[in-house]
């Protein structure tokens, strides 16, 4: 996604209305997904787009066939099949020991991109901020712009991605309605850590706000880190809308079945905006999630293990190759610097990766509002199979930096 810099112009009257909406006129479309139809077409090895090219675990997709089999196929409660909602009410008790009410506080959405959404259409009005770190997944720009929101950006800086304490007081105010945050993050792998979460805390309790947390990535971390949900933050338990999906931890980012667990007053709202924008997340997938959300302990482990390696495995590639890597404590991307190869900025380089050397990446301006910010900078992903990492070796050996 770019937000475009110059947003189409209100309709002064009639004769000059816009034929097309424009909020949408605001942003391109995902740049994430264009790098994925480029790789295709160029034949490329694809380490831009976040989805696993190994198989899901067998026995979550022999649930959902026997859900089709046993025939639920019509649609589900509007907000969540019941064991669905059990489930997730169970998983997040056992994960991060926060207990909610699954009749009161989930909403099953399609994916965690759609609970983001209708989670900010629920809770954001006319003038009303969000705070949002930068560099950002992509969604979060266009999701703002949909809800109606302001973003007020404030910077995660390398190597470690830490940010000011006083630049995020300062983006706080009277206006400000909801802090995003995403931890693990994408697409820095940083993971906040308690003093930030609290920093996070005093102020949302200050201005009296919302911590909309994206946290699909929590069960991949290394090197010791640990993922500290934002609503087990004294103070935050009713504060939080806790956003994560089946997607990334299960291997189906293709199923589109996520969540958002919020208190009573506010899920009501999410639950109608979702009910009206969707109607509800496929049945029998809600069904195989139930399953899913009850796998031991020791499927985390040898997620994060499994992932440990193939992180390490993409550092020497790339390091290899050229690039300064920052390396990831979380999540599955690893963001580079590619000054070394003498490119005018990222999206000339991304290019030049795609078609002459044949590895898709996403460019690093695409989680940033202006540009400029993510000139330097280039995103890969290591949610691959060892084949695919070996062929990215093979083709990126060809690079030089200069
Ligand atoms: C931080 C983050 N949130 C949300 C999503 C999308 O998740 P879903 O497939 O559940 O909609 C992604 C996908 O890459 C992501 O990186």
């Amino acid at each position: 996604m770019a937000l475009k810099t110059t947003p189409a112009a209100p309709a002064s009257a009639a004769a000059t209305s816009p034929r097309l909406s424009v909020k949408a006129e605001q942003f391109t479309e995902s740049v994430i997904r264009e790098m994925t139809r480029l790789a295709i077409q160029h034949n490329a090895v694809n380490l831009s787009q976040g989805f696993p090219d190994f198989p899901a675990p067998a026995e979550i997709k022999n649930a959902a066939k026997v859900a089709i089999d046993a025939d639920i196929n019509q649609y589900a409660i509007t907000w969540g099949a019941k064991k669905f909602r059990d489930a997730i009410a169970a998983n997040f008790l056992r994960t991060q020991g926060v207990s909610v009410d699954p009749e009161r506080e989930i909403t099953v959405c399609c994916g965690s991109t759609e609970a983001m959404l209708s989670s900010m259409l629920a809770i954001i009005n006319p003038g009303d901020e969000v705070v949002v770190f930068e560099p950002f997944y992509e969604n979060y720009g266009p999701d703002a712009i949909l809800s109606g929101a302001s973003p007020r950006f404030v910077k995660l800086r390398p190597p470690d991605w830490t940010f000011d304490p006083d630049e995020l007081a300062a983006a706080f105010g009277p206006k400000t309605k909801a802090i995003i945050l995403n931890t693990p993050n994408n697409p820095t792998g940083k993971v906040f850590e308690r003093a930030e979460l609290e920093l996070i805390r005093d102020l949302c309790v200050k201005w009296n706000v919302f911590g909309i947390t994206d946290e699909i990535y929590e069960h991949m971390l290394y090197d010791g880190a640990r993922h500290i949900s934002l609503a087990t933050i004294d103070g935050m338990r009713d504060r939080a809308i806790t956003i994560n999906a089946l997607s990334k931890t299960y291997s189906v980012t293709g199923w589109r079945v996520g969540w958002a667990i919020a208190a009573p007053e506010v899920t009501g709202a999410i639950r109608k905006v979702h009910d009206f924008v969707t109607v509800g997340a496929a049945a029998p997938l809600q069904e195989a999630g139930a399953v899913a959300l009850q796998v031991p302990n020791s499927y985390y482990e040898t997620l994060a293990r499994d992932y440990l390696v193939r992180r390490d495995r993409l550092l020497g590639i790339l390091t290899a190759a050229g690039f300064r890597c920052f390396k990831p404590r979380g999540a599955y991307y690893i963001m580079t610097d590619i000054s070394a190869f003498g490119f005018p900025d990222d999206v000339a380089f991304a290019k030049y990766l795609v078609k002459e050397i044949g590895v898709a990446a996403v460019p690093g301006s695409s989680f940033y509002q202006n540009s400029a910010d993510g000139r330097a900078h280039v995103r890969f992903t290591f949610c691959k199979k060892e084949s695919t990492l070996q062929a990215a070796a093979e083709r990126l050996a060809k690079l030089h930096a200069k």
